[in-house]
């Protein structure tokens, strides 16, 4: 099978391990990354984003589906403006650096967030990376770009509210169901589980609706280190969750 760089293929560990079918993964620590060796910042956004690759190879190879990455949030405008338009020029350099990768891989990638803040020239990359990798059968990898959880519920409420207007939908028939129909990949599923490397225990406006019962795992990796041996844990540890939903758990509800 082809590998991503010149990695040796690794023997993966299936034993005691859950794979969850959607995982989201926060791409927190670059910065910290950085600091620590006394570089720029931009030294730990570049190794951040070589470290994707990585990532989305062990995810396939471990028959995850669909990987969602958090890039930029709708609050990391607040950034200096270098760092920002550093940020900006990466994501245009990765999506037609990895291309070829992510086709040996069979990758599809697919973005979230809210495009019309973006600058063109990175909208156009996304375009054409969507369009380029729209059938490729083995996971799909959707980079939330611009992404805000609050944001993307106001975007479904707004969608909903059209019906309303227009008279086709009573309020009181709105529904759940309809507040997740109307999000930007209504196809994606829940992820199951999410990982944040870097220690902080928050979401900060991740994948809000989506993660209504998503287990989360914390490392203190920073992302730029964010190995197999890490996700390797948060599959072995996630296998240990008790997932209930509300209920009970398996064992108490056979009482
Ligand atoms: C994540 O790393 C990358 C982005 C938010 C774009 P950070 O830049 O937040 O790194 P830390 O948290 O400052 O270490
Ligand atoms: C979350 O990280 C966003 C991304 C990783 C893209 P931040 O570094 O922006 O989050 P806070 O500011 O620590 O909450
Ligand atoms: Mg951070």
């Amino acid at each position: 099978m082809a590998l991503f760089g010149n990695k040796q293929e690794k023997t993966y560990d299936t034993g005691d391990l859950k794979v969850p079918v959607s995982l989201g993964v926060i791409m927190d620590g670059n910065g910290r990354w950085a600091t620590q060796r006394h570089l720029p910042r931009s030294a730990g956004h570049k190794v951040g984003a070589e470290n994707l690759k990585e990532l989305c190879r062990n995810c396939v190879r471990y028959g995850v589906k669909y990987l969602t990455v958090y890039a930029f949030s709708t609050e990391n405008w607040a950034r200096p403006q270098p760092e920002v338009d550093f940020l900006m020029k990466l994501f245009v350099e990765l999506f037609d650096k990895y291309d070829a990768e992510l086709a040996e891989e069979g990758i599809r990638v697919r973005f979230t967030g809210d495009d019309s803040e973006l600058p063109p020239k990175v909208r156009e990359v996304c375009k054409t990376a969507e369009e380029r990798s729209k059938d490729r059968p083995n996971m799909q990898l959707i980079v939330a770009l611009n992404y805000g959880g609050r944001r993307e519920i106001l975007s479904s409420c707004r969608k909903i509210a059209e019906k309303v207007k227009d008279g086709s939908l009573d309020p009181s028939d709105i529904t759940e169901q309809m507040i997740s129909d109307n999000l930007y990949l209504p196809d994606v599923p829940d992820p199951e589980l999410i990982i944040r490397p870097s220690g902080e225990m928050r979401l900060s406006n991740f994948l809000l609706w989506e993660s209504a019962y998503s287990e989360f795992w914390v490392s203190d990796t920073l992302w730029p280190d964010f190995g197999y041996e890490d996700l390797t844990q948060a599959f072995r540890d996630f296998a240990g969750r008790d997932r209930r939903f509300g209920g009970l758990s398996k064992k108490e509800s056979k009482n």
